[in-house]
């Protein structure tokens, strides 16, 4: 999707985001791991994405794969991908209104994200995959992911070997 498009998009849906939120309350955040030289436009890093405004917010540069793949249990074919996405969930946001079933809203969330992330893959002619084999706190403090945000899933995007 062309960028202005999303933007405005974005607009038409005011708060709203392309996954379903139980009470709306979007407990969920986006992040990445960005490789050097891989992504048009972007320089290594971590980012992360801020869905008011459509846009990515840099909270770390670097090319920090290699590190994100070993504390995936090193699963190292993870660093071939020019980009890691890593969604998490805020469980206090859902809690609030729904309290111990919040954490199954946000689970089952996370699944329509990770659902989006792979249709946008392949409408771009691109692959992912997923993974939820990973240290949670490494992963948090190698991300700079808030203390408060819990990871749910990696999931890397790029070019298939065919
Ligand atoms: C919650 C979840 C966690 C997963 N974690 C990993 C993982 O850590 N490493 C991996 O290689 N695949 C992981 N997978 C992918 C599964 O292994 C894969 O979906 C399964 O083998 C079926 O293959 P397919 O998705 O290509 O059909 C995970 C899948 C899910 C849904």
């Amino acid at each position: 999707m062309r960028r202005d498009r999303a933007v405005s998009d974005w607009r038409e849906r005011g708060d709203k985001r392309a996954a379903p939120s139980a009470g709306a309350l979007y407990p969920m955040d986006v992040y990445a791991t960005v490789g050097k030289d891989r992504v048009e436009f972007l320089e290594a890093g971590i980012y992360h994405y801020e869905p008011q405004g459509h846009r990515l917010s840099q909270v770390t540069k670097g090319d920090l794969r290699t590190v994100t793949s070993r504390i995936a249990l090193s699963q190292m074919w993870m660093a071939d991908a020019p980009l890691i996405i890593v969604i998490t969930a805020k469980y206090r946001r859902i809690a609030v209104k729904y309290g111990d079933r919040g954490t199954r809203y946000a689970v089952i969330e996370a699944g329509h994200i990770g659902q989006n992330i792979f249709l946008q893959a392949e409408a771009l002619g691109l692959r992912a995959g997923i993974v939820g084999a990973f240290d949670d706190e490494k992963l948090k403090e190698a991300m700079k992911i808030a203390r408060s945000h819990e990871p749910l899933l990696m999931m890397p995007v790029g070019y298939g070997r065919e």
